[in-house]
């Protein structure tokens, strides 16, 4: 009796184990498409292509290229010193500057810990990966909690004007050596493009990266639009790492500028406090104003 008892439990077991994996079957046969197949978009190859040579590539060009770069500009030009004795301008509020204290502090984990994940053969894989991946997702939100107010504090303020075609045109002045007022507003062309970089696409990578972390993806929504599962996922994973290429790269410049290409820069979001020859020479529209509203 005990025989046929455990003989039937067993053969439960095993229909119902076949049962998962025929179901797990589906969910991927009707998930993943042969490559090239219609619905697949054709982007295993490309996306197996851009993963397995050009990523890890193209983010060890940035790490390596853009500090170069920069480090070639402070021996052959070097920094823009202005005087820290005369009058300064409060020009951060402590609004401000919390915001932008959470938004680095977040950074300067997601961006390394990222790096990592990118190099993740390299580092052999492994705990210590697992431990970078952690850190990254768990950081994340205090990106999400910084990234909304910066962008409504700051956002009318980045919009562009003529001042900043100008300012492209002359790279900012940072290519002389010279103290002539630049054409700039209370910020410049370059610290623009990484406010919209940072802000803009900061959120898309949230929202990328969230779906990359969750897995959970509405598949009928996507099938309405001719996505399978995976392709979308895909997509999700080039744009997340084309969007990361593009902050490191503005992260390592904005920090190069801050804390090297003008002297002593980082103070002002530290303190609030701006130079006031700082900003004649380097927000010279900005400046102008203010004295024209006899702001100072
Ligand atoms: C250690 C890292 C960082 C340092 C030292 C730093 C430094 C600074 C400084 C000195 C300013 C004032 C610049 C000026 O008006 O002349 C500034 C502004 C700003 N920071 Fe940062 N920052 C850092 C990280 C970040 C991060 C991670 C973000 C965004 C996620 C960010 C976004 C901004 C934005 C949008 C502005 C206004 C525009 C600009 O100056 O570029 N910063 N930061």
């Amino acid at each position: 009796m005990s025989r046929i008892f455990f003989l039937l439990v067993a053969i439960f077991s095993l229909d119902s184990f076949a049962t998962v994996i025929s179901d797990e079957n589906q969910d991927l046969i009707y998930n993943i498409l042969h490559y090239g197949k219609t619905g697949s978009l054709g982007l295993g190859y490309i996306f197996t292509k851009l993963q397995s040579e050009y990523f890890s590539n193209l983010f060890l060009a940035i790490v390596v290229a853009v500090p170069l770069a920069f480090f070639i500009h402070y021996k052959i030009i070097g920094p823009k010193i202005f005087s820290h004795d005369k009058k300064k301008l409060y020009l951060f509020t402590i609004f401000n500057r919390t915001i932008h204290a959470i938004a680095a502090f977040s950074f300067l984990l997601i961006i390394p810990t990222g790096l990592v994940m990118i190099f993740g053969s390299f580092f052999h894989g492994g705990a210590f990966v697992r431990i970078c991946q952690d850190i990254h997702v768990i950081v994340t939100p205090l990106f999400l909690i910084s990234v909304i107010p910066m962008f409504l504090m700051w956002a009318k303020d980045m919009l562009f004007t003529n001042d900043d075609i100008k300012w492209m045109k002359i790279l900012g002045g940072y290519l002389s050596k010279e103290k002539k007022p630049i054409p700039a507003g209370k910020f410049n062309a370059g610290q623009k493009m990484w406010f919209w970089v940072c802000t803009l696409g900061g959120i898309l990578m949230i929202i990328t990266g969230a779906f990359l972390y969750f897995q959970d993806v509405p598949v009928g929504l996507l099938a309405t639009l001719g996505l399978t599962k995976i392709a979308f996922l895909r997509i999700c994973i080039i744009m997340h790492n084309v969007l990361g290429m593009m902050v490191t790269a503005l992260f390592i410049t904005h920090v190069y500028m801050s804390m090297f290409a003008i002297k002593g820069a980082v103070h002002s979001i530290i303190t609030g406090y701006k130079e006031e020859e700082e900003l004649e020479i380097l927000h010279s529209s900005f400046y102008k104003e203010l004295k024209d509203n006899k702001k100072i």
